[in-house]
């Protein structure tokens, strides 16, 4: 791999976060009908985040294309959705955490009643993003196929099945195989999903390189939250901007506590070879996606 120097790669990263900044904050201006929900939906997506989803959906469609202005909605799409998921995974009926990206977690700031909804609008928002998107170039039927992804992968099929079968799990112990599929689906598949609407945003796209894209997210996917699990033990709420600790406190199984932190680690290293090795048939254009996979596995936040 011809590495991009890490400097090219920390501009693309700010270029990336402007990108979805910008569109995160047009759509969520305009027509006020609840000052509270707006603002609440504002403090949720807007106040930091490392925008891993939209910096994935970006470097897949550089895979293929460029004018990244095609994929600026999808990126904004994944984005909106995984704030949802954190704003509910944060819930004292789900994870109970106070802390969310350096700041009171929404029902915190807010209230439950507004957490909740904020949740519900900023999912629905996601969708309409895609389904208003009006890019030249794609395709009412691909947006379409996008909707479809991205439904597939935040519902019963994917996110919310993940979350449903981690509270299941609590104080069980889990198999590998079972907390394999458990992360691929609470985390993998809009990982996964935001590879693959990035792709989509590209009408060069083909059928070889959707596949192959997507064998790539499955891998990152699942050792992103595998690095997650690390770093509830390795990391420092500081930095975090989330509770270290939470997932023992918890009782919830993860990498480190079926595995122990040595051999999660190297089950984190061998998801992101898997995953560069899926690209061996692409050329430089996805050397981004590959130095991303190692990111995923080294960040500490
Ligand atoms: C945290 O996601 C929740 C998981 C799915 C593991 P991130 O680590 O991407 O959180 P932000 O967006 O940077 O805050
Ligand atoms: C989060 O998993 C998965 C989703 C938000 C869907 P975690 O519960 O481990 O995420 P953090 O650690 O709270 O960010
Ligand atoms: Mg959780
Ligand atoms: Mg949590
Ligand atoms: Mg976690």
């Amino acid at each position: 791999m011809n590495a991009p120097s890490s400097q090219a790669l920390q501009a693309f990263l700010e270029q990336c976060r402007q990108r979805v900044d910008s569109a995160l904050k047009a759509h969520l201006s305009g027509q006020v009908l609840s000052k509270k929900l707006l603002e609440a939906m504002q403090y949720a997506t807007l106040k930091g985040g490392k925008r891993i989803r939209p910096v994935l959906a970006y470097a897949s469609f550089l895979a293929i294309d460029d004018e990244l202005v095609k994929a600026d909605a999808v990126a904004c799409a994944v984005e909106l959705m995984h704030c949802y998921s954190l704003v509910h995974d944060d819930l004292p009926a789900m994870d109970d955490d106070e802390l969310r990206r350096g700041l009171p977690t929404v029902h915190k700031a807010y209230d439950e009643a507004t957490a909740i909804l904020t949740g519900d609008a900023l999912q629905s928002l996601a969708f309409q993003v895609i389904a208003r998107s009006s890019v030249a170039g794609i395709s009412s039927s691909t947006r379409l196929e996008m909707v479809a992804i991205l439904s597939e992968a935040a519902g019963m099929q994917g996110m919310v099945a993940g979350q449903a079968l981690d509270f299941d799990a609590v104080g069980k112990p889990l198999d590998q195989t079972q907390l394999g599929i458990m992360h691929s689906l609470k985390t993998g598949a809009l990982i996964k999903a935001s590879v693959q609407m990035g792709a989509l945003s590209s009408p060069a796209v083909t059928e070889e390189q959707f596949q192959t894209l997507s064998n790539y997210a499955e891998h990152i996917g699942l050792a992103f939250q595998v690095q997650d699990d690390i770093l509830d033990v390795t990391g420092n709420t500081d930095v975090l901007g989330k509770p270290q600790g939470s997932d023992e406190a918890l009782n919830k199984p993860t990498y480190v506590s079926l595995l122990g932190l040595e051999a999660a680690q190297a089950k984190a290293a061998e998801l992101a070879e898997q995953a560069v090795d899926a690209l061996e048939s692409f050329p430089e254009s996805a050397d981004t996606l590959r130095w991303l996979a190692q990111f995923i596995i080294k960040r500490v936040h």
